[in-house]
């Protein structure tokens, strides 16, 4: 038999898609990838990072920058603040749930003078946009908090004011603002007529209306809806024959509330809205890019903090990859591509 013809082996096809995705990581260096992102546009909130820390598990401002580098954040939201002071719930008020947290701090706070006198010049210095999140019971008591705080915001740099919709409503007797969609576009409006503030709302995936209170509350006023607030808790102590909280109900955090929260973000963000903060749960660089995929404009960390200090800037690292890796340069080209068609 003739020996046979060497031929050159034929090169390994590749698919257009895999082309495009080899040139575009080729072109784009990540550090170019620019994670800025302006939420909302009558009263515009402009962040250098994406990245949110949320409400209450660093505290009022002091503890933070020792707690976390800031300088990877985009937007430091300060513990809930009142008019006047409020106490936190009896003895045990934490514990550990399978899967996470489970709180009820009652939104403990000395009042918002006393929190702006210790803690306002670390709001003012803060390498981050600073947010005041603010707990009210009444839209009476929401206006005159606002009041209060416009007073020193300028001069403290308040970027931006959160209303706290998971908190307890008088005219509610006592439910969430977010179970009446109604209630809370309500307060929405009277927080919209005492600042030209950026105003967030925020609510957790346990919130009615939510596709609904994400159209209507631009309207009311907000600029920016958070989607990461606690959904609510209960267990059992069997030892002790009572409730693990002395207050009973508390509030969930941690790995446990990721995929509800997932999809309150997607149905909040499938109807055309708000610009989203997603948050609850989110542990790790992946847990980010899910939220940005299920429609978040920006990502919310809690409870994970406090067992991974470094998590802002893995996050910030892995955001910037995923966009050079598409041949983007904007990290909002991330945000809904797990929506599909539902993503308008
Ligand atoms: C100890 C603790 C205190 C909190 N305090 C507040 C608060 O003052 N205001 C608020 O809106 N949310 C508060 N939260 C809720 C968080 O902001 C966040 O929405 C929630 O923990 C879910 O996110 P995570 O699973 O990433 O922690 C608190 C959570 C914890 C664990």
């Amino acid at each position: 038999m003739p020996p046979r013809k060497r031929t050159k082996a034929a090169a390994p096809r590749t698919s257009r898609t895999a082309q495009v995705a080899v040139q575009a990581i080729e072109r784009i260096n990540p550090l170019t990838v620019d994670l800025a992102v302006t939420l909302g546009t009558e009263h515009p909130l402009r962040l250098e990072r994406p990245i949110v820390v949320a409400a209450g598990p660093l505290g009022f401002g002091n503890e933070a920058g020792s707690a976390i580098d800031l300088r990877e954040v985009g937007l430091f939201v300060v513990r809930g603040i009142s008019l006047r002071p409020r106490f936190g719930g009896l003895m045990p008020r934490l514990v550990e749930v399978p899967g996470g947290l489970m709180h009820a701090v009652n939104r403990e706070n000395p009042g918002a003078d006393e929190v702006i006198d210790r803690h306002g010049a670390s709001w003012r210095s803060a390498p981050c946009a600073v947010a005041l999140s603010l707990v009210a019971s009444s839209v009476k008591e929401l206006a005159q908090l606002i009041a209060r705080v416009e007073r020193r915001a300028d001069e403290l740099g308040i970027a931006a004011l959160e209303i706290d919709l998971t908190a307890p409503c008088d005219g509610l007797d006592g439910g969430r603002w977010e179970s009446s969609a109604d209630e809370a576009l309500r307060l929405i409006d009277t927080a919209r007529g005492a600042t030209d503030r950026p105003l967030i709302a925020k609510v957790s995936s346990a919130a009615s209306e939510l596709r609904r209170l994400a159209s209507e509350s631009i309207d009311a006023g907000i600029d920016v809806l958070s989607v990461s607030g606690s959904p609510h808790g209960f267990l059992p102590d069997r030892a002790r024959r009572g409730p693990a909280l002395a207050a009973g109900i508390g509030e969930l955090s941690g790995p446990l509330v990721r995929p509800a929260a997932l999809a309150a973000i997607a149905e909040a963000a499938s109807g055309a809205g708000a610009p989203i903060i997603g948050g609850g749960g989110i542990g790790s660089p992946a847990d980010a890019l899910d939220t940005f995929a299920a429609g978040a404009s920006a990502v919310s960390l809690g409870t994970a903090l406090w067992a991974d200090p470094r998590l802002p800037g893995a996050v910030g690292d892995s955001l910037r990859r995923a966009v050079a890796a598409r041949g983007e340069t904007s990290v909002l080209a991330l945000r809904g591509s797990a929506l599909g068609s539902r993503h308008e």
